[in-house]
Protein backbone atom coordinates (compact mmCIF):
# COMPACT_ATOMS: atom_id res chain seq x y z
CA UNK A 1 0.00 0.00 0.00
CA UNK A 2 1.46 3.66 -0.98
CA UNK A 3 1.10 5.38 2.36
CA UNK A 4 1.67 9.09 2.85
CA UNK A 5 1.32 10.57 6.28
CA UNK A 6 1.29 14.38 7.53
CA UNK A 7 1.06 15.56 11.03
CA UNK A 8 -0.19 18.89 11.49
CA UNK A 9 -1.27 20.89 15.02
CA UNK A 10 -4.98 20.59 15.44
CA UNK A 11 -5.91 23.90 14.18
CA UNK A 12 -8.97 25.67 15.08
CA UNK A 13 -12.19 26.05 12.99
CA UNK A 14 -12.66 29.34 11.19
CA UNK A 15 -14.98 31.95 12.84
CA UNK A 16 -18.48 32.10 11.19
CA UNK A 17 -18.36 28.30 10.53
CA UNK A 18 -21.63 26.61 12.33
CA UNK A 19 -18.37 23.93 13.79
CA UNK A 20 -16.84 27.08 15.52
CA UNK A 21 -19.57 26.97 17.72
CA UNK A 22 -21.97 29.40 17.16
CA UNK A 23 -24.36 26.95 15.11
CA UNK A 24 -24.35 23.83 17.82
CA UNK A 25 -26.04 23.56 21.15
CA UNK A 26 -24.48 23.52 24.06
CA UNK A 27 -25.13 19.73 24.42
CA UNK A 28 -23.65 19.43 21.20
CA UNK A 29 -20.46 21.30 21.93
CA UNK A 30 -19.25 19.11 24.76
CA UNK A 31 -16.36 17.04 23.28
CA UNK A 32 -16.38 15.04 26.32
CA UNK A 33 -16.38 11.94 27.19
CA UNK A 34 -15.65 10.72 23.35
CA UNK A 35 -18.36 8.31 22.03
CA UNK A 36 -15.90 5.68 20.99
CA UNK A 37 -12.20 5.58 20.30
CA UNK A 38 -12.21 3.99 16.99
CA UNK A 39 -14.30 3.78 13.66
CA UNK A 40 -14.44 2.36 10.38
CA UNK A 41 -16.85 3.88 7.63
CA UNK A 42 -17.69 3.18 4.04
CA UNK A 43 -19.05 5.66 1.67
CA UNK A 44 -19.86 4.78 -2.12
CA UNK A 45 -19.58 6.85 -5.14
CA UNK A 46 -21.29 9.36 -6.46
CA UNK A 47 -22.73 11.23 -9.70
CA UNK A 48 -23.78 15.14 -9.07
CA UNK A 49 -26.10 17.52 -10.95
CA UNK A 50 -27.49 14.33 -13.17
CA UNK A 51 -27.89 16.92 -15.91
CA UNK A 52 -29.99 19.90 -15.02
CA UNK A 53 -29.18 19.65 -11.25
CA UNK A 54 -26.04 21.55 -10.90
CA UNK A 55 -24.90 21.62 -7.04
CA UNK A 56 -28.36 20.09 -6.38
CA UNK A 57 -28.67 16.32 -7.36
CA UNK A 58 -27.04 13.54 -6.74
CA UNK A 59 -27.18 9.77 -6.89
CA UNK A 60 -25.08 7.29 -4.66
CA UNK A 61 -24.19 4.50 -6.54
CA UNK A 62 -22.25 1.33 -6.00
CA UNK A 63 -19.50 1.68 -8.89
CA UNK A 64 -16.77 2.47 -5.98
CA UNK A 65 -16.53 2.68 -2.21
CA UNK A 66 -13.78 4.85 -0.10
CA UNK A 67 -12.97 2.77 3.62
CA UNK A 68 -12.23 5.43 6.57
CA UNK A 69 -10.60 4.30 9.59
CA UNK A 70 -10.64 6.96 12.61
CA UNK A 71 -9.06 6.49 15.51
CA UNK A 72 -8.59 8.84 18.65
CA UNK A 73 -5.17 9.15 19.59
CA UNK A 74 -2.99 11.23 22.75
CA UNK A 75 -0.98 13.06 20.42
CA UNK A 76 -2.47 16.34 20.12
CA UNK A 77 -2.47 16.30 16.26
CA UNK A 78 -4.63 15.14 13.09
CA UNK A 79 -2.59 12.58 11.07
CA UNK A 80 -4.10 11.98 7.73
CA UNK A 81 -2.59 8.77 5.71
CA UNK A 82 -4.03 7.98 2.36
CA UNK A 83 -3.41 4.48 0.54
CA UNK A 84 -5.43 2.59 -2.32
CA UNK A 85 -6.34 3.66 -5.64
CA UNK A 86 -4.40 6.98 -7.41
CA UNK A 87 -3.45 8.06 -3.24
CA UNK A 88 0.16 8.95 -5.11
CA UNK A 89 -2.61 12.13 -6.59
CA UNK A 90 -4.07 12.64 -3.00
CA UNK A 91 -2.28 15.49 -0.41
CA UNK A 92 -2.23 14.56 3.12
CA UNK A 93 -2.28 18.13 4.41
CA UNK A 94 -5.18 19.26 6.09
CA UNK A 95 -5.98 21.88 3.73
CA UNK A 96 -5.64 20.00 0.97
CA UNK A 97 -7.20 16.71 1.94
CA UNK A 98 -11.16 16.36 2.13
CA UNK A 99 -10.83 14.65 5.34
CA UNK A 100 -8.41 16.56 7.02
CA UNK A 101 -10.42 19.48 5.87
CA UNK A 102 -13.50 17.88 7.65
CA UNK A 103 -11.74 16.64 11.17
CA UNK A 104 -9.71 20.26 11.66
CA UNK A 105 -12.98 21.91 11.18
CA UNK A 106 -14.30 20.35 14.70
CA UNK A 107 -10.62 19.76 15.93
CA UNK A 108 -11.73 21.61 18.90
CA UNK A 109 -14.17 19.50 20.20
CA UNK A 110 -12.03 17.00 20.94
CA UNK A 111 -10.68 16.83 24.44
CA UNK A 112 -7.17 18.96 25.82
CA UNK A 113 -4.04 16.93 24.50
CA UNK A 114 -6.04 14.25 22.16
CA UNK A 115 -6.01 14.30 18.24
CA UNK A 116 -6.83 11.64 15.72
CA UNK A 117 -5.29 9.17 13.15
CA UNK A 118 -7.44 9.26 9.96
CA UNK A 119 -6.63 6.08 7.15
CA UNK A 120 -8.10 6.21 4.00
CA UNK A 121 -8.60 3.50 1.88
CA UNK A 122 -9.38 5.00 -1.85
CA UNK A 123 -11.53 3.00 -3.77
CA UNK A 124 -13.23 5.20 -5.76
CA UNK A 125 -10.76 7.10 -9.00
CA UNK A 126 -9.78 10.24 -8.29
CA UNK A 127 -10.17 13.04 -10.46
CA UNK A 128 -12.64 11.05 -12.62
CA UNK A 129 -16.08 12.98 -11.86
CA UNK A 130 -17.37 9.95 -9.09
CA UNK A 131 -18.13 11.86 -5.81
CA UNK A 132 -14.01 10.58 -4.86
CA UNK A 133 -13.43 13.81 -3.08
CA UNK A 134 -17.09 14.12 -1.39
CA UNK A 135 -16.59 10.39 -0.26
CA UNK A 136 -14.01 10.56 1.72
CA UNK A 137 -15.14 13.87 3.39
CA UNK A 138 -18.43 12.26 3.95
CA UNK A 139 -17.08 9.46 5.51
CA UNK A 140 -15.08 11.54 7.98
CA UNK A 141 -18.01 13.57 8.88
CA UNK A 142 -20.32 10.85 9.50
CA UNK A 143 -17.10 9.29 11.49
CA UNK A 144 -16.26 11.76 13.49
CA UNK A 145 -20.17 12.12 14.41
CA UNK A 146 -19.98 9.32 15.76
CA UNK A 147 -16.55 9.43 17.79
CA UNK A 148 -16.70 13.03 19.25
CA UNK A 149 -20.72 12.55 20.09
CA UNK A 150 -21.07 15.74 17.97
CA UNK A 151 -25.06 15.02 18.05
CA UNK A 152 -25.01 16.63 14.70
CA UNK A 153 -28.23 16.20 12.46
CA UNK A 154 -27.85 14.74 8.71
CA UNK A 155 -28.22 18.21 7.47
CA UNK A 156 -25.53 19.31 9.86
CA UNK A 157 -23.27 15.92 9.17
CA UNK A 158 -23.55 16.93 5.45
CA UNK A 159 -22.64 20.38 5.74
CA UNK A 160 -19.34 19.53 7.32
CA UNK A 161 -18.52 17.26 4.71
CA UNK A 162 -19.32 19.92 2.43
CA UNK A 163 -16.69 21.80 4.03
CA UNK A 164 -14.16 19.12 2.87
CA UNK A 165 -15.42 19.93 -0.58
CA UNK A 166 -13.60 23.24 -0.33
CA UNK A 167 -9.35 21.34 -0.17
CA UNK A 168 -10.38 20.12 -3.49
CA UNK A 169 -13.03 21.89 -5.78
CA UNK A 170 -12.25 25.52 -3.81
CA UNK A 171 -15.93 25.35 -3.04
CA UNK A 172 -18.41 23.44 -0.50
CA UNK A 173 -20.79 22.17 -3.07
CA UNK A 174 -23.00 19.57 -0.91
CA UNK A 175 -24.26 17.62 -4.08
CA UNK A 176 -22.10 14.77 -4.11
CA UNK A 177 -21.61 14.71 0.00
CA UNK A 178 -25.24 14.79 0.13
CA UNK A 179 -25.51 11.46 -1.79
CA UNK A 180 -22.34 10.08 -0.07
CA UNK A 181 -24.00 10.47 3.32
CA UNK A 182 -27.65 10.04 2.81
CA UNK A 183 -27.20 7.45 -0.26
CA UNK A 184 -30.28 6.78 -2.85
CA UNK A 185 -30.95 10.51 -5.11
CA UNK A 186 -30.58 13.37 -2.66
CA UNK A 187 -31.79 17.21 -3.42
CA UNK A 188 -30.12 20.21 -2.33
CA UNK A 189 -32.89 22.32 -1.47
CA UNK A 190 -31.58 24.85 0.04
CA UNK A 191 -27.87 26.20 0.71
CA UNK A 192 -28.84 29.07 2.68
CA UNK A 193 -30.86 27.66 4.99
CA UNK A 194 -29.12 24.63 4.15
CA UNK A 195 -31.50 21.90 3.76
CA UNK A 196 -30.83 18.56 2.32
CA UNK A 197 -33.54 15.68 0.80
CA UNK A 198 -33.46 12.02 0.61
CA UNK A 199 -35.12 10.43 -2.40
CA UNK A 200 -35.25 6.39 -3.17
CA UNK A 201 -34.91 5.75 -6.65
CA UNK A 202 -36.72 2.98 -8.59
CA UNK A 203 -35.43 -0.62 -7.29
CA UNK A 204 -35.70 -0.73 -10.92
CA UNK A 205 -33.44 1.94 -12.12
CA UNK A 206 -29.72 0.81 -13.10
CA UNK A 207 -26.51 2.92 -13.67
CA UNK A 208 -23.93 2.96 -16.23
CA UNK A 209 -20.74 4.16 -15.59
CA UNK A 210 -17.74 5.33 -18.21
CA UNK A 211 -14.57 6.01 -17.17
CA UNK A 212 -11.92 7.19 -19.55
CA UNK A 213 -8.26 7.28 -18.92
CA UNK A 214 -7.84 11.09 -19.83
CA UNK A 215 -5.34 13.43 -18.00
CA UNK A 216 -7.28 15.47 -15.51
CA UNK A 217 -5.82 18.93 -14.45
CA UNK A 218 -5.06 19.40 -10.94
CA UNK A 219 -7.78 21.19 -9.14
CA UNK A 220 -10.00 19.94 -11.49
CA UNK A 221 -13.59 20.89 -10.61
CA UNK A 222 -12.21 24.41 -9.41
CA UNK A 223 -11.00 24.27 -13.38
CA UNK A 224 -14.24 22.82 -14.45
CA UNK A 225 -15.95 25.74 -12.66
CA UNK A 226 -13.87 28.50 -14.12
CA UNK A 227 -15.52 27.61 -17.64
CA UNK A 228 -19.40 28.31 -16.81
CA UNK A 229 -21.47 30.94 -17.80
CA UNK A 230 -21.80 33.85 -14.93
CA UNK A 231 -25.28 34.55 -15.77
CA UNK A 232 -27.91 32.50 -17.11
CA UNK A 233 -30.65 33.58 -19.76
CA UNK A 234 -34.17 33.82 -18.39
CA UNK A 235 -35.09 30.94 -21.26
CA UNK A 236 -32.38 28.29 -20.43
CA UNK A 237 -33.42 28.54 -16.62
CA UNK A 238 -37.14 28.32 -17.53
CA UNK A 239 -35.45 24.62 -19.52
CA UNK A 240 -33.78 23.58 -16.50
CA UNK A 241 -36.48 24.15 -14.30
CA UNK A 242 -38.52 22.41 -15.88
CA UNK A 243 -36.08 19.41 -16.79
CA UNK A 244 -35.48 19.16 -12.49
CA UNK A 245 -38.69 19.12 -11.99
CA UNK A 246 -39.49 16.24 -14.40
CA UNK A 247 -36.59 14.44 -12.63
CA UNK A 248 -38.02 14.42 -9.11
CA UNK A 249 -41.57 13.24 -10.49
CA UNK A 250 -39.70 10.28 -13.08
CA UNK A 251 -38.01 9.48 -9.24
CA UNK A 252 -41.42 9.47 -6.88
CA UNK A 253 -43.26 7.97 -9.50
CA UNK A 254 -40.82 5.18 -10.52
CA UNK A 255 -40.47 6.35 -14.42
CA UNK A 256 -36.94 5.79 -15.28
CA UNK A 257 -38.13 7.02 -18.92
CA UNK A 258 -38.83 10.51 -17.67
CA UNK A 259 -35.49 10.54 -15.38
CA UNK A 260 -33.85 10.04 -18.36
CA UNK A 261 -35.65 12.26 -20.82
CA UNK A 262 -35.34 15.22 -18.05
CA UNK A 263 -31.60 14.75 -18.08
CA UNK A 264 -30.98 17.65 -20.68
CA UNK A 265 -28.60 20.95 -18.93
CA UNK A 266 -28.15 23.67 -21.28
CA UNK A 267 -26.42 25.55 -18.97
CA UNK A 268 -23.30 24.04 -17.39
CA UNK A 269 -22.98 20.37 -19.70
CA UNK A 270 -22.20 22.46 -23.47
CA UNK A 271 -19.83 24.64 -21.56
CA UNK A 272 -18.00 21.56 -20.20
CA UNK A 273 -18.79 19.14 -22.92
CA UNK A 274 -14.92 20.30 -24.43
CA UNK A 275 -13.14 18.20 -21.24
CA UNK A 276 -14.51 14.65 -22.70
CA UNK A 277 -13.39 13.24 -25.50
CA UNK A 278 -15.86 12.23 -28.10
CA UNK A 279 -18.57 13.61 -25.82
CA UNK A 280 -21.52 13.85 -28.48
CA UNK A 281 -20.55 10.29 -29.93
CA UNK A 282 -20.65 8.94 -25.60
CA UNK A 283 -23.76 10.34 -25.79
CA UNK A 284 -25.41 9.27 -28.78
CA UNK A 285 -24.23 5.83 -28.36
CA UNK A 286 -25.20 5.54 -24.83
CA UNK A 287 -28.84 6.50 -26.04
CA UNK A 288 -28.32 3.85 -29.05
CA UNK A 289 -27.60 1.10 -26.55
CA UNK A 290 -30.92 2.08 -24.49
CA UNK A 291 -30.18 4.37 -22.22
CA UNK A 292 -33.07 6.01 -20.60
CA UNK A 293 -30.77 9.07 -20.11
CA UNK A 294 -27.01 10.18 -20.67
CA UNK A 295 -24.45 12.52 -18.56
CA UNK A 296 -21.52 14.17 -17.46
CA UNK A 297 -20.57 12.76 -14.56
CA UNK A 298 -20.25 15.19 -11.87
CA UNK A 299 -17.64 17.91 -13.54
CA UNK A 300 -16.40 14.66 -15.63
CA UNK A 301 -15.06 13.42 -17.69
CA UNK A 302 -16.61 10.16 -16.71
CA UNK A 303 -20.18 10.13 -18.26
CA UNK A 304 -22.61 8.44 -16.55
CA UNK A 305 -26.15 6.83 -18.03
CA UNK A 306 -29.58 5.58 -16.61
CA UNK A 307 -31.22 2.62 -17.74
CA UNK A 308 -34.65 0.72 -16.88
CA UNK A 309 -33.43 -2.54 -16.07
CA UNK A 310 -36.72 -4.41 -17.29
CA UNK A 311 -35.31 -3.46 -20.36
CA UNK A 312 -31.44 -3.07 -20.50
CA UNK A 313 -28.65 -4.55 -18.93
CA UNK A 314 -26.32 -1.17 -17.91
CA UNK A 315 -23.54 -2.89 -18.55
CA UNK A 316 -24.21 -2.81 -22.39
CA UNK A 317 -24.98 0.85 -22.29
CA UNK A 318 -21.53 1.06 -20.08
CA UNK A 319 -20.13 -1.01 -22.88
CA UNK A 320 -21.57 1.27 -25.53
CA UNK A 321 -19.45 4.53 -24.11
CA UNK A 322 -16.41 2.77 -23.78
CA UNK A 323 -16.50 1.79 -27.43
CA UNK A 324 -17.34 5.52 -27.90
CA UNK A 325 -14.40 7.02 -26.16
CA UNK A 326 -12.43 4.34 -27.71
CA UNK A 327 -13.27 5.21 -30.90
CA UNK A 328 -11.94 8.72 -30.19
CA UNK A 329 -8.62 7.30 -29.62
CA UNK A 330 -9.25 7.41 -25.49
CA UNK A 331 -9.15 4.30 -23.17
CA UNK A 332 -11.92 3.88 -20.74
CA UNK A 333 -13.34 1.45 -18.63
CA UNK A 334 -17.00 0.49 -18.22
CA UNK A 335 -18.92 -0.48 -14.85
CA UNK A 336 -22.72 -1.38 -13.81
CA UNK A 337 -23.74 -0.20 -11.10
CA UNK A 338 -27.32 0.50 -8.78
CA UNK A 339 -28.09 3.42 -6.47
CA UNK A 340 -26.29 2.29 -3.22
CA UNK A 341 -27.08 3.16 0.47
CA UNK A 342 -25.14 5.98 2.28
CA UNK A 343 -22.11 5.86 4.25
CA UNK A 344 -22.08 3.35 6.98
CA UNK A 345 -20.42 2.90 10.48
CA UNK A 346 -19.10 -0.74 9.64
CA UNK A 347 -16.58 -1.37 12.88
CA UNK A 348 -16.62 0.47 16.02
CA UNK A 349 -14.75 0.09 19.54
N1 LIG B 1 -21.72 20.03 -8.73
C1 LIG B 1 -20.29 19.92 -8.76
C2 LIG B 1 -19.81 20.44 -10.10
C3 LIG B 1 -19.91 18.47 -8.60
O1 LIG B 1 -20.37 20.03 -11.10
O2 LIG B 1 -18.87 21.25 -10.11
C4 LIG B 1 -18.43 18.27 -8.63
O3 LIG B 1 -18.16 16.89 -8.43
Amino acid sequence: MNVKQMRQAAAKPRAGSIFSGGGLNRCQRSAVPLSANRVKVVAPSTTANLGPGFDVFGLAHDAFEDILEIEVTSRGEIEVEVGGVNSECISCDLDKNTAGFVANCVAERLPSGYGLRIRIEKGIPVGKGLGSSGASAAACAVGLNKIIGLGLSNDQVIQLAAKGETASAGFPHADNVAASILGGFTIIRSYEPFHAIGLEPPPNLGVAVAVPDVAVAQKKTEVARSVLPQSVPMEKMVHNIGQASGMIVGILSGDIDLIGRSMVDVVVEPARSKFVPNYCKVRESALAAGAAGVAISGAGPSMIAIVDEKRTPAIQVAQAMKEAFEAGGVGCRAFSSKPARGAKIIEEE
